[in-house]
């Protein structure tokens, strides 16, 4: 455990930077928590400046020693000031803002990921696998206006690569894609500021894409995949694709929008005909009256269908995400083999975001947005 006089090495998330400070002073901590290094706020010399360290992705107490609730915590490593300086130049107004409550995907992407890292990481170092890739299909721009708000949050691609820096563990490789130019070129220009790791952005359809995606993947590699479509847009052919691979796997089901997927199925173009094993199944099931939730019943469809095709070493889990009028379930799958060290985690988690609301959210970025300063510097 640290103390004061102890010395620590912190890097700069701007620069990459790293300097071997003393502490000076340390937060008031209860004296009986089970505490890690990371739970620490420390005061330290900082290039012959005295400087506030927080080390933000753990942080549970403040400085007066008061617990920081735990989607505080969260909200606080994925949004920044409206006015912050550096990559949030870019005009962000070209894009709709995100919704609030979807926060709480973004939260439990930086989460599910910040786990990842260390298990797959120590993974590679037994030998078991070579490399670990993030594959992120529906990317985004990077950074988004949050609606109502006058905070920006970070997109998934942007998350991951925060956290590969504050981890000092990096992808071999991320694979961005999004089907808007305009966005794949704001996706482009925030990582050239900030990546420090290989990175690609594509600008395709994500089935097509993932598609060429697959032979670029070594051998003996493992990787982490995020899946975040507006709707049906993920075909069946390409989750099967995904569900083929040593991957964890990130999706996004729209629970909510399954009546108006359903409503659009006759369109030669729709999305819906794809986007299950079966079509003609997912109707039936949609208009049996037998059915009284016909939506969660094809959630549990596709589940089933999930579970079919990786076979009996599948895990999985789903988190329910509920806006004011609006949700949707993340579906989190991976294999037996890995599930020791990641399912306390997303229980833990499941029981954390599914017991918020829009208003939770709401409440708490207000919160943020009083104090947010300095902590974006570390
Ligand atoms: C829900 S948003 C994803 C947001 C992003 N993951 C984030 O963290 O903010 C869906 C994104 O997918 C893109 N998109 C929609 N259809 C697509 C498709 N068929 N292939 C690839 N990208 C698509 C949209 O342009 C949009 O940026």
């Amino acid at each position: 455990m640290e103390s004061i006089g102890s010395t620590i090495s912190i890097r700069c998330l701007k620069t990459s930077m790293t300097r071997t400070c003393s502490i000076e002073r340390m937060s008031n901590l209860k004296e009986n928590s089970a505490l890690t290094q990371a739970n620490y706020i420390f005061v330290v010399q900082w290039y012959g400046k005295r400087s506030l360290i927080e080390f933000r992705w753990h942080c549970t107490y403040n400085m007066t020693g008061q617990p920081i609730p735990w989607l505080e915590t969260r909200l606080r490593l994925i949004t920044l000031k409206r006015d912050s300086q550096g990559i949030c130049s870019q005009n962000l107004e070209r894009f709709p803002p995100i919704h609030q409550w979807a926060l709480l995907k973004l939260a439990s992407l930086r989460y599910l990921g910040w786990m990842y890292i260390d298990i797959i990481e120590s993974e590679l170092r037994k030998g078991h696998f070579k490399e670990m890739y993030y594959i992120d299909l529906f990317s985004g721009p990077g950074i988004s206006n949050i609606e109502d708000s006058s905070a920006v949050c970070y997109c998934s691609p942007l998350i991951v690569n925060d956290l590969q820096k504050q981890k000092n563990k990096r992808f071999t490789k991320m694979f961005l894609n999004d089907d808007d130019k305009e966005r794949a070129e704001a996706l482009q220009l925030c990582l050239d500021e900030t990546a420090t790791t290989k990175y690609e952005v594509t600008n395709k359809d994500a089935n097509s894409c993932i598609q060429e995606i697959v032979p670029e993947l070594s051998e003996k590699s493992h990787s982490l995949i995020f899946v975040d479509p507006y709707s049906t847009q993920f075909s069946w052919n390409s989750m099967k694709t995904i569900l083929e691979l040593d991957a964890d796997i990130f999706f996004l089901f729209p629970t909510a929008l399954m009546p108006w997927a359903v409503s659009v199925a006759k369109r030669p173009e729709a999305d819906i005909t794809n986007f299950f094993k079966e079509c003609k199944k997912a109707l039936e099931v949609f208009h049996n009256p037998a059915v009284r939730d016909n939506r969660s019943a094809l959630f549990d469809l596709y589940k089933k269908d999930v579970e079919a095709t990786r076979g009996p070493k599948t895990k999985m889990e789903s988190v329910k995400i509920k806006g004011s009028n609006y949700y949707y379930d993340m579906l989190f799958v991976t294999k037996k083999t890995q599930v020791q060290r990641w399912w306390s985690g997303v229980t833990t988690l499941k029981s954390k975001i599914e017991s918020y609301s829009s208003t939770d959210v709401d409440k708490t970025l207000k919160v943020i947005l009083k104090e947010q300063s300095k902590l974006t510097d570390f």
